[in-house]
């Protein structure tokens, strides 16, 4: 490999840092206006007026859209794999019910945002309100339902396990509901041309957001385009089309006019999804040797009366240790709030917040180190699916972690370390998350001066995506990075999966390399059948391709370059590649990425404050294809574990499920005098099976793993077993 695997510094930094790249609401149309989403103040109930001729006769005031006026939408049936199996997307203005806080009840046009601002604060609305039921852990109100699509599971008794061990946790979990709170507001600017519609719009799944629209509006696929070069952070928030899409376009049909329509701070927390909370149980028996003889995972995560959002909550305990009795649940609280939806390490980051907390508990009631015990309950093969693993590198990550984390330098005891006045503690769990990928497409270029051009539907919400994929089509073309230009951020280019799930490398890297390749034999080809080319006539088997240069096999003449075939060719040559996993493959093999995370934290015994003053997190996740990216991609992740573990908490109001902390102040996460010495390792892993590029993404596992190993730095340090997130300051006191 000479391009993958170079840490290459983003292609697309300058643009950035110079202020051209161009996120959504950036962009402009001429006659442009400005919509405001009206969002309802009760939780439950039904609209019963709106009062609004004084707000439409304030200056600069286009359009009042409600139910009452708004267009009946088609809202044909179309499920992408974002979206909740089960259950009718939200139909919204459609007609006069409030099913959630904050949902939109109407919106206005204006010639500017403040003028659309200044009339939404005028109208008068009035509701027949109930009570919304917003808390699961009431189960008194709650509706709790199986979760569809992630069937309880068992294997041996893990009931009766647990119940006659030796050794014994059985503890109950609380992960608070949080919301992505990217830097980048969602805003969509919507333009019809006739019946085409163009969308601006943040989008971390461009075509699902086309097929969407055209479902909603009623229109064939092909008269949308969505257009989305840069992502300023999304975390799983754009994944799905949220109803503010759809609001951008209808307020433009309606007032024939381009609409720029940007979400508040606070609306970011009512209609574009959230971590859900999720309570747990996990129970662990164990012989006095740290074998694992029973595991017990119960959880319940929520979901919107309309819809089931479900996630892998449970799943990680299926294949983590090895263990002959396994048992995991997975039920749903039907709540009166949005939808939920991914958020960076769905499912998985709470789900393991609970196991590697338990195995850390249980590590101290067998007085074995945590990294010992986990290596004592190392699987052979995924036990839950009974096949190997493709690649499994979790004890090296320990075994790395620890070395460079300097966890030797641990003393067992809780608060027997200490700096000044200060409690230190260590902590460490495990972090695992799917090797997933999604058939992809892509399109590559060969253009008459020897650069290439390479072309996909993908999104890049952070994780450096322009850069990686140049490199990926760099490296099987065989030119300079600087040869290839990739392009991504329209429907127009082809079709690949959504932006997240830690696929888009393995998807669209993939993809691009068939294209490549196909590319490549398409100007072998061209050159064959030229007569006068020094490879004329000769079979492909004979020519080889050698840094961007096509000899017959073994010669040492330069060869023929890209530039060389197309100059004689005329026209460039263009080829389209798609990728998807090999069944078989799929069959056979068990694939996961592994990590080990590493916290130290100080806690003041006095007033109970916690500082984390390092994390280092060890990665197996197959080729690493930019190590500066990576590096990145897994330091953010840890951040928004940090968030997880000590800050992000989103408060509803039990009254009428008003989120109170829906802003910046309240809501907190880890600003950079927070964030302490980040360090992010990869363990050399050769995985010949995930895919051709052997990658298994890293995007989700960055989070994962984070939370516990800070809980369990801060029992470490004070021996406070804290087992709700965030933890505060009056749990260690
Ligand atoms: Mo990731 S939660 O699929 O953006």
């Amino acid at each position: 490999m000479n391009v993958i695997g170079k840490p290459l510094t983003r292609v697309d930094g300058h643009t950035k840092v110079t202020g051209k790249a161009r996120y959504a609401a950036d962009f402009n149309q001429p006659g442009q206006v400005y919509a405001v989403i009206v969002s309802a103040t009760v939780g439950l109930g039904r609209v019963t007026a709106i009062e609004g001729v004084e707000a439409e006769r304030m200056p600069g005031v286009v359009a009042l859209i409600t139910h009452r006026n708004a267009p009946k939408l088609a809202y044909l049936p179309h499920k992408a794999g974002i979206d909740p199996a089960v259950g009718e997307r939200f139909h919204v203005l459609q007609d006069d019910s409030v099913r959630f806080y904050g949902q939109p009840v109407a919106v206005v046009v204006a010639d500017s945002i403040d003028n659309a601002e200044r009339a939404a604060a005028a109208l008068r609305i009035t509701y027949d309100a109930r009570q919304p039921i917003v808390d699961h852990a009431d189960q008194q109100v709650a509706r709790i339902v199986p979760g569809t699509g992630t069937a309880d599971r068992s294997r041996g008794d893990a009931d009766a396990a647990v119940a006659e061990a030796a050794i014994k946790v059985d503890e109950n979990y609380d992960i608070a509901r949080e919301n992505h709170n990217p830097m980048e507001p969602h805003a969509t600017v919507a333009t019809w041309d006739g019946d085409r519609l163009t969308l601006w719009s943040k989008s971390q799944y461009l075509v699902n957001e086309q097929a969407e629209i055209a479902a909603v509006f009623g229109l064939p696929v092909e008269n949308v385009e969505v257009i989305c070069p840069f992502i300023g952070g999304a975390f799983g928030t754009s994944l799905r089309t949220w109803p503010h899409v759809t609001l951008a376009a209808l307020a433009a049909r309606h007032v024939r006019r381009p609409v720029k329509l940007v979400l508040t701070r606070k609306q970011m927390f009512f209609t574009t999804g959230h971590r859900p909370r999720s309570l747990q149980r996990v129970a662990l028996g164990a012989n006095p040797d740290g074998k694992l003889t029973g595991v017990v995972h119960e959880g319940t995560g929520e979901t919107s009366r309309y819809e089931q959002f479900t996630e892998a909550l449970t799943a990680v305990t299926e294949y983590l240790y090895s263990c002959p009795n396994v048992r995991t649940q997975y039920r749903l609280a039907q709540l009166d709030t949005g939808t939920p939806n991914h958020m960076r390490g769905p499912g998985e980051a709470s789900g393991i917040f609970a196991l590697e907390s338990a195995m850390d508990e249980l590590s101290y009631k067998l007085r074995i180190d945590p990294i010992e015990l986990r290596r004592r309950n190392e699987p052979q093969i995924d036990e839950a699916e009974n096949k190997p693993f493709s690649s499994r590198s979790l004890i090296q990550c320990y075994e790395l972690g620890a070395e460079r984390f300097g966890w030797a330098r641990r003393t067992p005891e809780p608060r027997s370390m200490r700096d000044g006045r200060l409690l230190i503690g260590m902590g460490t769990a495990t972090a695992t998350y799917p090797a997933f990928h999604a058939p992809s497409s892509a399109r590559v270029r060969l253009l008459a001066d020897g650069t290439a051009e390479v072309e996909a539907a993908a999104s890049d919400m952070g994780p450096g995506t322009y850069t990686s994929m140049t490199q990926v089509a760099a490296e099987y073309l065989g030119l300079q990075p600087q040869q290839v230009r990739f392009k991504l951020g329209t429907t127009d280019y082809p079709p690949t999966p959504s932006h997240g799930g830690s696929w888009t490398m393995a998807s669209v890297g993939s993809a691009i390399r068939a294209a490549c390749l196909e590319a490549q034999s398409q100007a072998a080809k061209t050159a064959i059948a030229d007569q006068n080319s020094p490879v004329f006539g000769i079979s492909m088997e004979d020519l080889e391709w050698t840094e961007g240069r096509l000899r017959r096999r073994g010669d040492t003449a330069p060869g023929l370059s890209y530039q060389d075939i197309l100059a004689k060719a005329g026209n460039p040559i263009e080829a389209d590649g798609s990728a998807q996993r090999d069944p078989e493959i799929a069959e056979k093999y068990s694939m996961h990425s592994f990590g080990a995370v590493f916290a130290e934290v100080s806690v003041d015994p006095d007033v109970g404050t916690i500082r984390v003053r390092r994390l280092v997190g060890a990665y197996g996740i197959g080729r690493v294809v930019n190590p500066l990216l990576a590096r990145s991609q897994c330091t953010g992740g840890m951040i928004g574990g940090f968030g997880m573990a000590l800050m992000e908490r989103t408060v509803l109001d039990a009254r009428d499920g008003r989120p109170v902390n829906a802003h910046m102040a309240d809501y907190l996460m880890p600003v950079n005098l927070d964030t302490p010495k980040l360090e992010a390792l990869f363990v050399d892993e050769v995985d010949p099976h995930v895919n051709p590029l052997g990658v298994k993404g890293l995007g989700e596992i960055a989070l994962v793993g984070t939370a516990p190993a800070i809980a369990n730095a801060v029992f470490h340090a004070t021996g406070k077993r804290v087992r709700t997130l965030p933890i505060k300051i009056e749990d260690v006191l």
